[in-house]
């Protein structure tokens, strides 16, 4: 207990601390008793909703200090690193949309790309015993290879976001052969929670399944409902993010459940949680959901969703983080789905 005590608290530093993973994952390290750090971006408004909670009052307040910077600035990366000395350092800022990736292929090149350069380079030079996470994605293997994908699998990306994640995911790998850094990727499959940012496909629904429960709105659009994913729970994945980074050797690993579901199976079970029943008539771009109940339209197509290049299908084989960081996950797809709605329906007071 004493020797417990007396050991200095592990340091880490998350870039992307104000998205999605960055709030559990600092949540998962603080109670890990981490000091932790978060790189924030200046922006005319505050956007840390999904980490106020771990920064007000309670005594995991002293664990979490911020730090403003981007990975579009160099002098800010090193000045970090020099004044906080991360033991560990998770690297989850990204352009992290790929729909919108194809009107911003630069920035995101430049962000999800080059800024994962700017940071390897400045560990290098600055901290090359550090510990060194990279959020890579299963966007990598786009068109997919093989079903179901793993660390082997070759990889086929399908959008500048893919693109860019694809030069971080090797720029990772070459800071490992070449320079000696613990630099690892978690190829990461989706995964969602309440926190889930308000236009990626799961979040929209739910948000819209809640609106539409309270009588705010009557219909969502969608794009393709044929798209397949391996969605789980964003809380599970950061636990694999830290299980990286605790391995003797640094290495590369897939993590995802290993189940795959279409956008239309989403759709109709979190309907089904709010109590409406979808029946769907037409098809392509003419396609609706229709409530069951009363036949109102719930769901329509709309061609703008539709991106110019598709992953029509992820699915996960990860065996290896299984095996190798003992990794299992504990919320599965329907309970993902039914905790998501559950908390969009709090959100507009019907729960
Ligand atoms: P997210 O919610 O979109 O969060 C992205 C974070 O990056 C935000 O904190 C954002 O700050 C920050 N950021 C964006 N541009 C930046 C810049 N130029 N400099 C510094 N910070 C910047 O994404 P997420 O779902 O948490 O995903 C985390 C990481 O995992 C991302 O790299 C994503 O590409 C990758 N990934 C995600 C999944 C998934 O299913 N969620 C799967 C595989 C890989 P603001 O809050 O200021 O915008
Ligand atoms: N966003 C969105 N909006 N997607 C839609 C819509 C819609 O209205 N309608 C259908 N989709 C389809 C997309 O075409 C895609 O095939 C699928 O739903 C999932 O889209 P997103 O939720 O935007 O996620 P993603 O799979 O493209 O990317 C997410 O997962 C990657 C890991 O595989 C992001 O979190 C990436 O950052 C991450 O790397």
């Amino acid at each position: 207990m004493l020797a417990g005590k007396l050991r200095p608290m592990k340091k880490a530093l998350i870039t992307g601390v104000t998205g999605q993973d960055g709030s559990y994952l600092a949540e998962f390290l603080i109670e890990k008793d981490y000091e932790v750090h978060g790189v924030v971006r200046r922006s005319s408004t505050f956007n840390r909703s999904r980490i106020d909670h771990l920064r007000k009052g309670s005594a995991s307040d002293r664990h979490l200090r911020l730090h403003y910077g981007d990975l579009g600035d160099t002098e800010s990366l090193t000045t970090i690193l020099a004044s906080v000395q991360p033991d560990e350092i998770y690297n989850l800022a990204a352009q992290s949309h790929v729909g919108i990736s194809f009107t911003m292929p630069t920035y995101t090149g430049d962000v999800s790309g080059l800024g994962t350069v700017r940071l390897l380079e400045a560990i290098r030079q600055i901290l090359p015993h550090a510990r060194f996470y990279q959020a890579s994605s299963s966007e990598l293997f786009g068109k997919v290879a093989e079903v179901p994908q793993n660390e082997q699998t070759p990889f086929h990306p399908r959008s500048p976001y893919a693109v860019a994640k694809l030069y971080s995911y090797w720029a990772t790998i070459n800071y490992r052969e070449a320079h000696g850094l613990f630099a690892t990727n978690g190829i990461l499959f989706n995964h969602e929670s309440p926190r889930r940012g308000e236009n990626f496909v799961t979040r929209k629904i739910t948000r819209a399944v809640a609106e539409i429960a309270a009588g705010h709105r009557d219909w969502l659009s969608l794009g393709n409902l044929e798209a397949r994913r391996d969605w789980g729970f964003a809380g599970d994945f950061v636990d694999a993010m830290w299980r990286i980074l605790q391995v003797d050797e640094p290495d590369d690993w897939v993590v995802g459940i290993g189940e795959e579901h279409s956008v239309r199976e989403f759709c109709e079970l979190a309907f089904a949680r709010a109590g409406i029943e979808l029946e769907w008539t037409g098809s392509g771009t003419e396609e609706r959901g229709l409530d069951r109940a009363n036949g109102a339209t719930r769901v329509k197509v709309n061609p703008r969703y539709f991106r110019p290049a598709e992953v029509d299908q992820l699915l996960s084989d990860a065996s290896k983080a299984r095996q190798e960081l003992g990794w299992e996950p504990k919320v599965g797809f329907e309970e993902l789905v039914r905790m998501m709605v559950d908390a969009d329906l709090e959100a507009v007071g019907l729960a």
